[in-house]
C-alpha cells in the first residue's frame, strides 16, 4: 500500500487500508470527469484565501500557477493519479509534489463534503448549458423539415389506429414541443442549482474568516447556500438532473419507436440513410435501425439511474454520507447519453427519406375523415352526439342510406378539406400550422438567460 493512500488522514492511522475496501472506495476514474470544475473551486479558494489574509499574495499566486498545471498533467499521463483514492487526493498530492507544504493551506475552510458538492454543480451547471443547445439544435431540424413537409398528408394515429389525417410537418412539430418542455426544465433547473456550497466546510461552517459571496461569485453562482449543513447534505440537484435526463430519454425512445415502426416494410413511411442504419450477417437486403433501437434500450437505463439515485437518498441522514459518491457514475452516464442521443435522433430524421405518397395514400385510410362530417352537421345546428350517430350509422352501412352525408364526404370529408378546415389553435390548418410554426421559430432563438 503506497504511502500516497493514507495522505489526508493519516495522522490518526496507523495501518493502510485493506486492498478491496481501497478498490471498493477508489472513484477517482469516474471523478476525472470533473477534473476541471475541481480545479476550477480549488483556484476560486485560493484567491479567496488569498484575498482574506489566509494566504500571502505570493503563496496564492505560487498554487494557482500550480493548480492550473495539474489539468494538462493529468491528461498527459492518467497514471499519475492511479494511486489515489479520488480526484480531491489526487490534485492534493500533486500539489505537495510541486509546491510542498504550502499545499497544505489550501484546505482551510473547506472540506471534501463540500468540494465535491460544489464541483458537482458546477460540473452540472455547465453540461446542462450544452445539452440545452444540443436540444435547440434538434428542435433546429424538426423545423426545416417541418417546413419541408408542412402540408405533406399523413395518417393521424390513436390507439395505434388511424383517427384522422394530419400532416407530416404538423407530425415533426409535436416533437418540437416535447422538447421545448426539455428545455424549459433544464432553464428551470439551472435556477435551482444556482446556489454555491464552497466554505460550507464539513458542515458546520468555519471560525476561519472566509468569504462564501467571493467564491460564488466568482465559481458562477448567483449566492452561496445560506446553511452549512444543507450545503453538503442536498443532492437534490442530482436527482433533479437524472429526472430531466430520463424524460428526455423516454422522448426519443418514442420518437426512436416511431423511426422503428415508421421504417418497416409494412408502414414504409420513412428509409433511413445508410449512416444510421445497420445490415446483417446473414441476410443481405437486411437495413436495420439499430441506434432507434438502442435509443429506445438505452433509455431504460437511464430511467434506472434516476431511481437508483431515489432509492440511494431518501433515507440518508443530514451531514455528508459516503452513498453520496453514488451519484456520479450515473449522472454522468446519462448525461452523455442524452448527449449523444440527441444528435443521433437528430441525424437520423435530418437524413432520411420520407415516402410522403405512400403516406397521403394512408392518411385517408380507415373512414378516417368523417369526423368532419360530423362537424359539417353540427354547423347546421345538429347535436354532436346526434351528427355522431348518423355517421356512425353511414360508416357501418358503408356509406349508403344517407345522400346528404355522400355529398358531404365530397366536399368537407375529403382528405385536402379535412387537413385544411381545421384552424383551431394548434389545428391541422393551414392558418394554424403557420402560427405553429411561427411560434416555434420566435422559441427556438431564445436562449437560457
Ligand atoms: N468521492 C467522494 C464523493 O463522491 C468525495 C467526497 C469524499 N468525502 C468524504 N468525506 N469522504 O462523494
Amino acid at each position: 500500500m503506497s504511502e500516497v493512500k493514507n495522505k489526508l488522514w493519516g495522522g490518526a492511522f496507523s495501518k493502510s487500508m485493506n486492498e478491496t475496501a481501497w478498490r471498493f472506495g477508489q472513484s477517482i476514474y469516474s471523478d476525472l470527469n470533473l477534473l476541471q470544475e475541481e480545479i476550477d473551486v480549488s483556484i476560486a479558494h485560493t484567491r479567496m484565501l488569498g484575498k482574506c489574509g489566509l494566504l500571502s499574495n505570493e503563496e496564492a499566486i505560487t498554487l494557482i500557477t500550480a493548480l492550473e498545471k495539474i489539468s494538462p498533467a493529468i491528461l498527459e499521463q492518467p497514471e499519475l493519479i492511479s494511486q489515489s483514492e479520488d480526484l480531491h487526493g489526487a490534485i492534493e498530492t500533486m500539489l505537495f509534489e510541486s509546491v510542498g507544504e504550502l499545499a497544505g493551506k489550501l484546505h482551510a475552510g473547506r472540506s471534501r463534503n463540500d468540494q465535491i458538492a460544489t464541483a458537482s454543480k458546477l460540473w452540472l451547471k455547465r453540461k446542462y448549458f450544452s445539452i440545452a443547445q444540443e436540444i435547440r439544435r434538434f428542435q433546429k431540424v424538426l423545423i426545416e423539415l417541418a417546413e419541408k413537409h408542412l402540408h405533406d398528408p399523413m395518417p393521424g394515429y390513436t390507439h395505434q389506429q388511424p383517427a384522422q389525417p394530419v400532416t407530416l410537418g404538423f407530425h415533426l412539430l409535436t416533437y418540437f414541443w416535447m422538447l421545448e418542455r426539455d428545455w424549459k426544465r433544464i432553464e428551470a433547473s439551472l435556477k435551482i442549482v444556482d446556489d454555491c456550497p464552497l466554505g460550507a466546510a464539513a458542515l458546520a461552517g468555519t471560525s476561519l474568516p472566509i468569504e462564501r459571496n467571493q467564491t460564488s461569485l466568482e465559481l458562477g453562482f448567483s449566492r452561496p447556500m445560506p446553511n452549512a449543513s444543507d450545503a453538503v447534505s442536498d443532492r437534490d440537484f442530482v436527482s433533479d438532473a437524472l429526472h430531466i435526463f430520463a424524460t428526455i430519454m423516454q422522448h426519443l425512445s418514442r420518437i426512436s419507436q416511431e423511426i422503428v415502426v415508421f421504417s418497416t416494410n409494412e408502414f414504409g413511411y420513412l428509409k433511413l440513410d445508410d449512416a444510421f442504419s445497420t445490415g446483417s450477417s446473414i441476410m443481405p437486403q437486411k437495413r436495420n435501425p439499430d441506434f432507434a433501437e438502442l435509443i429506445r434500450g438505452r433509455s431504460a437505463r437511464v430511467i434506472g439511474h434516476w431511481t437508483a439515485q431515489m432509492s440511494m437518498m431518501k433515507a440518508l441522514p443530514l451531514g455528508y454520507n459516503r452513498d453520496f459518491q453514488e451519484d456520479k457514475p450515473p449522472l454522468f452516464d446519462s448525461a452523455s447519453t442524452v448527449q449523444d442521443s440527441l444528435v443521433l435522433v437528430s441525424g437520423m430524421l435530418s437524413t432520411a427519406t420520407f415516402n410522403t405518397e405512400r403516406m397521403k395514400e394512408n392518411a385517408s385510410k380507415g373512414d378516417s375523415t368523417v369526423t368532419a362530417i360530423a362537424e359539417a352537421l353540427v354547423l347546421q345546428g345538429i347535436p354532436f352526439r346526434k351528427a355522431h350517430e348518423r355517421v356512425g350509422l353511414w360508416v357501418q352501412n358503408d356509406h349508403s342510406g344517407d345522400p346528404e352525408l355522400d355529398k358531404l364526404l365530397e366536399t368537407v370529408g375529403t382528405l385536402e378539406a379535412c387537413i385544411e378546415n381545421r384552424n383551431s389553435i394548434g389545428a391541422t390548418g393551414k392558418t394554424s400550422l403557420a402560427n405553429q410554426l411561427n411560434l416555434a421559430k420566435q422559441i427556438i432563438t431564445k436562449e437560457i438567460s
